[in-house]
């Protein structure tokens, strides 16, 4: 597996795999029917820094590193992936989610933290808390899940100095 930084000549790929996420309605707040246009300024708009996971020469997953709030909250990071849901459970969440976190280090930021996961994707909860996040706080009926109803989102967050992932 490489993990790269993303380029335009990538975003096939990474629309594919955006299309295949949200069309479950059941991990992310955009419409099964968001546009190209919403997916290129998600992955590729003012700020964002994206990286892909190429498995055998094929786009088998992506994230973005932003900051997650301007000024005086710029110290933290936010981050946001998709695996395509083929090649879920090959581990390449979890390398790129530790890629994003040595990323995340060598920009400098202090702490990482996730604004919205959905309290139901218990693979993302068990991921993240894998790789040293804890929940922070509940967020009630924030979402709409798509075949589960109203559902709560977890904040999470960990500082990034010390050793572990
Ligand atoms: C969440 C997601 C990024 C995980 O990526 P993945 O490549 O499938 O996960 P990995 O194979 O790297 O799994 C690594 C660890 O995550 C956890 N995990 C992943 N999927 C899991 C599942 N379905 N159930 C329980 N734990 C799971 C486990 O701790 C696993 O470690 P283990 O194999 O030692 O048990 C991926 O499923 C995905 O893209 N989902 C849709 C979009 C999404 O939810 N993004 C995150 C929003 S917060």
């Amino acid at each position: 597996m490489l993990i790269r930084a993303a380029t335009e000549n990538d975003f096939e790929g990474i629309w594919l795999i955006f299309q295949a996420v949200v069309a479950n309605g059941d991990t992310y707040v955009f419409s099964p029917q968001a546009t190209r246009e919403d997916a290129h300024d998600y992955w590729f708009g003012p700020g964002v820094r994206s990286f892909v996971a190429e498995v055998d020469g094929a786009i088998s997953g992506m994230y973005k590193l932003i900051t997650n709030q301007r000024d005086l909250g710029s110290h933290v990071a936010n981050a946001s992936f998709m695996v395509c849901p083929k090649a879920h459970g090959k581990g390449i969440g979890e390398a790129m989610g530790r890629h994003c976190l040595e990323e995340a280090r060598k920009a400098g930021y202090a702490a990482m933290q996730f604004n919205f996961v959905v309290s139901t994707n218990t693979g993302a909860v068990a991921l993240w808390k894998k790789l040293g996040f804890s929940i922070v706080g509940t967020l009630p009926k924030v979402f709409r899940h798509q075949s589960l109803g109203m559902v709560d989102a977890y904040v999470m967050h960990r500082f990034l100095d010390g050793s572990g992932a």
